[in-house]
């Protein structure tokens, strides 16, 4: 498996107001769009052929992965290769092509919109919202579960908090070392009705997905649901939600986002231990 499919179409709209102009998927953690980070997890899992689903007022993330020959040779020229490097790398991570949903119709058309590019073949299909960082990668941790198994895989990890009603909750048959077979998943459920603890944290691996697709009606929002492709194929397939190990952050939260960013900044070679000593000075004044 060599494809990752990562859709960017949602307005973005927990993270107003700066998603009126920037899109959530281009808001850094200090210097590096949280894209880019979900493209360094799909890279170092295999997965090389990236297809960025991104709606009409996106177009800004394409511009990003240009590459820009007239600053790298500017940079170069004036012996700032450092910083020419870090630039040609922004645009070098993977092979990474584009295709744009004109219309918001969910996230079932918007994956509809991959099968030229991933054909019959199953593919990592990574949401933005969701960072995560682990010692091996978790889309890597899928691609593993779907070898042992050939079926479709939503990767989940245990959210004992009531947050758990924003997200797609596992409806679990059976468990087996981290492998749960799933009965289906229920989007959002109330707190008094959760069919598990398990909730979907926007990481997939499809397989045979389109024929789900092709038959899903429209559902929450007049919309084409994944969820509701996904719960098909639980009908008639065998589809497994495993739970991945690693830290999984939520991007479309403020504080989500900020805890991202303060906690990948303590690994940094540049500032990281600088970043150490400020939040232990701080935190004495707190
Ligand atoms: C989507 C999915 C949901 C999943 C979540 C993960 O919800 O529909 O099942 O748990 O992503 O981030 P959304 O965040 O688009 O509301």
């Amino acid at each position: 498996m060599n494809k990752a499919v990562i859709p960017c179409g949602g307005l973005g709209t927990r993270f107003l107001p700066i998603t009126k102009t920037v899109p959530k998927e281009l808001l850094p953690i200090v210097d590096v769009p949280v894209i880019s980070h979900i493209i360094d997890e799909c890279v170092s899992s295999g997965l090389t052929e990236v297809l960025i689903i991104i709606s009409p007022h996106k177009e800004i993330i394409k511009d990003y992965f240009k590459r820009d020959d007239r600053l790298y040779d500017e940079l170069m020229g004036k012996g700032k290769t450092e910083l020419a490097e870090i630039l040609l790398s922004a645009s070098s991570k993977a092979d990474i092509k584009f295709v744009t949903q004109y219309e918001p119709l969910g996230s079932a058309h918007a994956v509809s919109l991959a099968r030229d590019f991933t054909g019959d073949e199953p593919f990592c299909l990574a949401l933005g919202d969701d960072l995560t960082v682990s010692e091996v990668p978790v889309a890597k941790q899928m691609i593993e579960a779907y070898e042992k198994t050939h079926s479709t895989i939503i990767g989940v990890q245990k959210c004992e908090g009531d947050d758990i009603v924003k997200y797609g909750v596992a409806d679990v048959v059976s468990n087996y070392d981290r492998h749960n077979l799933l009965r289906g998943i229920v989007e959002k459920p109330p707190l008094n009705a959760l069919p598990s603890r398990l909730a979907c944290y926007g990481r997939y691996i499809l397989s045979n997905i389109y024929k789900y697709i092709d038959r899903t009606p429209k559902g929450k929002g007049g919309e084409y649901q994944l969820t509701d492709a996904l719960m098909l194929q639980c009908q008639e397939e065998k589809v497994y939600a495993y739970e991945f190990e690693g830290k999984r952050y939520d991007m479309g939260d403020k504080f989500g986002a900020l805890k991202a960013a303060i906690e990948l900044s303590l690994n940094r070679k540049d500032f990281g231990d600088d970043l150490k000593s400020y939040i232990k000075e701080l935190a004495a004044t707190l």
